[in-house]
């Protein structure tokens, strides 16, 4: 068929902005903005509660966003705040049109979008995709009969035989991923908790639902999504057994390898339904992808980069403070062709200040870790206080625990409690977070490690974490250049160039207790100079002269420098 010109015209009008919305670069290497962003992920629950309930809230956020802004934040990530019956804080969504009445309103909602936008931070919601809440409507419908509108809409089954769910699956969290409905006589799977009925993404209307809700967001100035818990979407249609694994969770379960209910290959085919819409909107689709090796991330990026843009590297929060261990994984991660994403906690996982920390040179550690994940070649995505030093909080009695899990598998899983704990931001009682009975008690180490109290002090984790922020927004090498390894041989020492034609970084981190001394030789690089021009450094800067033929290095130490050619 031949289109008439003018008629052509007008297609090419109207395909055009919603393509450029997605490719618009912003550099001359073709970057995206989320590749020059950096992203913090907030904990609503926990970050400034506004109106003395207890519990954090999006007005409380939306009068933060001048910290942020000066932090050097340039999208925020909140974790779920929809209405939920918060059993497992949000994550059990009950309407994901809407925001929960304890952090506020749409109207809120719209505000923080408009303030943030004003400061050029953009707003990623946090999508619960794999389940919903039981009190959600569509699963009401769904439990209230075998024939209702929705009962396909989740994942029911009938026993194996009298009390005996379909198969031998269990729950993440504890017990059979199978709970007995009474009312119909069947059961329904949960990854989760049984309050976290998975959705049967099988049923295409299901899918567009699903779809539906994103495109609801992004007209409301939702520029991305973090997307949960997005290996578990699909489940063998046959259930079969997963094979039993030898020894008993921290649960009481018996192990077993999750093979038919995690990582189905049709997994793949919802995120490049997602990543369609999210083109069309200029979006960002991050992941929760959890893998075992670097090649195991690099499907989440698509065959043909049409996937998730940004798949967290969640391995890096397990890896061992030592410089060979980050050196070869980071190596790994560069070399894999997808563009890194790098994160050191969350919402999940034991602060990095305490996983990092050797209980002596926490600080200088905070200090070492922030120069390395926000100088990398890739996107580094900050869990809110890790700028702080902020460090667990740990439940000491069971009859304390917040989190279901903890309580479940107490003492062996204490849940995560700790690592959720009230933001930091001045040395008043409860650190400035509310004025009422925060929902989690804050450590005695907010008294030293808050907002307030750092910003005084240059040599802070927080001033330390400000300073590399702008150096990252501003230096060219930092935000395009490649990454090159350096003295690959140094068992103490990890050090790197960033390098974007004629300009370098170096940057140079001691990870161990002990002083050391390190030699550069950058002619193989192409750089033939010997002195580095101090950007940052955490040792005396006076004493610091950026030699590179000779540079002594304090315990724990930071140095980074500009080199040309
Ligand atoms: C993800 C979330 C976690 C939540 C789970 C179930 O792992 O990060 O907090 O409990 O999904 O939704
Ligand atoms: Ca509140």
């Amino acid at each position: 068929m031949l289109l008439k010109p003018r008629f052509l015209a007008l297609v090419i009008l109207l395909w055009f902005p919603l393509a450029y919305s997605q490719s618009k670069p912003v550099d001359a290497e073709g970057h995206q903005w989320w590749q020059h962003a950096v992203f913090y992920e907030i904990y609503p629950r926990s970050y400034a509660d506004s109106n003395g309930d207890g519990i954090g809230d999006l007005n409380g956020i939306s009068s933060k966003l001048d910290y942020l802004k000066s932090l050097g934040v340039d999208a925020i990530w909140i974790t779920p705040c929809f209405p939920s019956p918060q059993v497992d804080f949000g994550y059990d969504v009950s309407d994901y049109e809407n925001i929960d009445p304890v952090y506020g309103t749409l109207a809120d909602f719209g505000s923080l979008e408009k303030n943030a936008k004003k400061r050029g931070i953009r707003i990623i919601l946090d999508f619960v995709i794999n389940h919903t809440s039981d009190q959600h409507k569509w699963f009401i419908n769904s439990r209230s009969s075998r024939t209702a509108d929705k009962r396909d809409w989740y994942i029911w089954r009938d026993g194996k035989g009298p009390e005996q769910p379909p198969n031998n699956w269990i729950s993440t969290f504890g017990g059979s991923a199978w709970t007995f409905d009474s009312k119909t006589g069947q059961y329904y799977y949960h990854y989760f908790y049984p309050q976290q009925p998975d959705l049967n993404w099988r049923n295409p209307a299901v899918h567009n639902a699903m779809m539906d809700v994103t495109r609801w967001w992004y007209k409301r100035g939702v520029a991305g999504f973090r997307l949960d818990a997005v290996d578990t979407l699909f489940e063998d249609p046959d259930l079969r057994d997963n094979p039993v694994l030898p020894g008993i969770n921290k649960y009481g379960d018996p192990k077993e390898e999750d093979k038919y209910n995690t990582k189905l290959p049709e997994v793949h085919d919802v995120l490049r339904d997602l990543r369609k819409v999210a083109d069309q909107n200029g979006a960002v689709l991050i992941g929760e992808t959890w893998t075992k090796d670097v090649a195991e991330l690099k499907p989440y990026y698509g065959e043909h980069s049409n996937e998730l843009q940004m798949p967290m590297d969640l391995m890096f929060t397990e890896l061992k403070f030592s410089a060979p261990i980050f050196r070869q994984h980071i190596a790994a991660v560069d070399a894999s062709g997808g563009w890194p994403v790098y994160v050191i906690s969350n919402h999940d996982i034991v602060r990095s200040y305490n996983r990092y920390g050797d209980g002596q040179h926490n600080d200088a550690m905070a200090k070492v870790m922030a120069s390395l994940y926000l100088t990398l070649r890739g996107t580094p995505i900050m869990y809110y206080g890790e700028e702080l030093g902020m460090e667990n909080n740990d439940p000491v009695r069971k009859e304390d625990v917040k989190d279901p899990k903890g309580r479940l598998g107490w003492p062996q899983d204490i849940g995560r409690d700790g690592e959720r704990t009230p933001m930091q931001w001045n040395d008043s009682p409860n650190a400035g977070f509310t004025p009422g009975l925060p929902w989690l008690p804050v450590p005695a180490s907010y008294k030293t490690h808050n907002v307030e109290t750092e910003l005084k002090d240059p040599s802070s984790i927080l001033n330390v974490y400000r300073r590399v922020l702008v150096l990252r927004h501003q230096n060219r090498a930092l935000l395009d250049g490649d990454y090159v390894a350096l003295n690959e041989n140094d068992a103490n020492v990890l050090s790197y160039l960033r390098r974007y034609k004629n300009e370098a970084v170096i940057v140079v981190l001691n990870m161990s207790a002990q002083p050391q001394e390190v030699t550069f030789d950058l002619a193989s690089q192409g750089f033939a100079t010997k002195t580095a021009r101090t950007l940052l450094t955490t040792m005396n800067p006076e004493s610091t002269e950026g030699s590179l033929s000779h540079m002594a290095l304090d315990p724990f130490s930071v140095y980074i420098g500009a080199i040309s050619k």
